[in-house]
């Protein structure tokens, strides 16, 4: 389904986050990636989508290389890749069914969207998937009144608004009390089951992943460390993969907060259009 192949990202910085990363991801397969803040792991998913632009290598979905794609040609492509963010880039003054349609921007005419006209198909699915995320009721309320359980559920709802092959999750419980982090990815990892969907869940809380992922990948420094089973996850791998150091206190970079706010524009210049 994707196949990454020797991809490599250098910064302008001159910083290298990725040294020939290789990895595939089967169909359905719900993947977790995980590693010191800095290991890379914002800047591997947002390759796969070119929100960062890879400095080599393929990124196959399917038989289509995404790292080769000029301008039109991504645009149509990412419209297969959902994306779920930590801090859930909702756009704040739209109601939770706003928010949850704006993952269908993609394939609404821009007449359509500037009159927030969305096909009457489009909101009956829309109002499943808030069936599904349990938010039905909340429907018509605007985003900025959600908790931030709900807000993430608008997120996964949104996500997959877009018919997706593929998602990209990036920390999506970073903000959240525990308990809600486990059932964000109760329903997260359910939801991707039942459609055969294939998820790269990057995630920095280890035995969150090892409860609901099915196979993990150790980033550390750029470079795959670990690859297998969460029951294979060992002190000694987790120490390959972490080092020593006290991971616990390590912070979470800025690239999320840059690239969930860009996400958030881009939504607000589309429906403004
Ligand atoms: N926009 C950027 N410009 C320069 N360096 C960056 C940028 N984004 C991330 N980096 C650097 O790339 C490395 C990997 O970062 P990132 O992918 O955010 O890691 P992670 O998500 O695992 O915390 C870090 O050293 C970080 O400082
Ligand atoms: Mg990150």
């Amino acid at each position: 389904m994707l196949h990454l192949e020797q991809l490599s990202k250098t910064y302008k910085t001159g910083e290298t986050a990725l040294h020939d990363v290789t990895l595939d991801v089967p169909k359905g397969q719900i993947l977790g990636l995980i590693g010191p803040s800095g290991a890379g792991k914002s800047t591997l998913i947002r390759c796969i989508n070119r929100l960062v632009e890879p400095s080599s290598g393929k990124v196959l979905l399917g038989d289509v290389d995404l790292a080769k794609l000029g301008k039109a040609d991504l645009r149509r492509q990412r419209r297969r890749i959902g994306m779920i963010f930590q801090e859930y880039a909702l756009v704040e003054r739209l109601t939770v069914m706003e928010n949850v349609l704006s993952g269908r921007l993609g394939y609404v005419p821009f007449w359509r969207s500037f009159l927030r006209k969305y096909p009457p198909a489009d909101i009956q699915r829309a109002y499943a998937l808030l069936d599904r995320v349990g938010l039905i009721d909340h429907a018509d309320k605007r985003a900025d009144a959600l908790s931030g359980g709900q807000r993430q559920r608008v997120g996964i709802a949104r996500a997959l608004a877009q018919d997706p092959e593929l998602l990209l999750v990036d920390e999506p419980t970073a903000s959240l009390d525990p308990k809600t982090s486990r059932q964000i990815m109760r329903l997260l990892t359910e939801i991707c089951t039942e459609r055969g969907l294939p998820a790269i869940v990057n995630i920095h809380d280890v035995p969150l992943a090892q409860q609901f992922m099915q196979r993990i990948v150790g980033l550390r420094a750029g470079r795959v460390v670990f690859d297998g089973a969460p029951d294979a996850l060992t002190e000694a791998a987790l120490t390959q993969i972490y080092g020593e150091e006290d991971w616990n206190a390590m912070r979470a970079g800025d690239a999320e907060q840059a690239a969930a706010e860009a996400d958030a524009r881009d939504r607000i210049a589309a429906l403004a259009k």
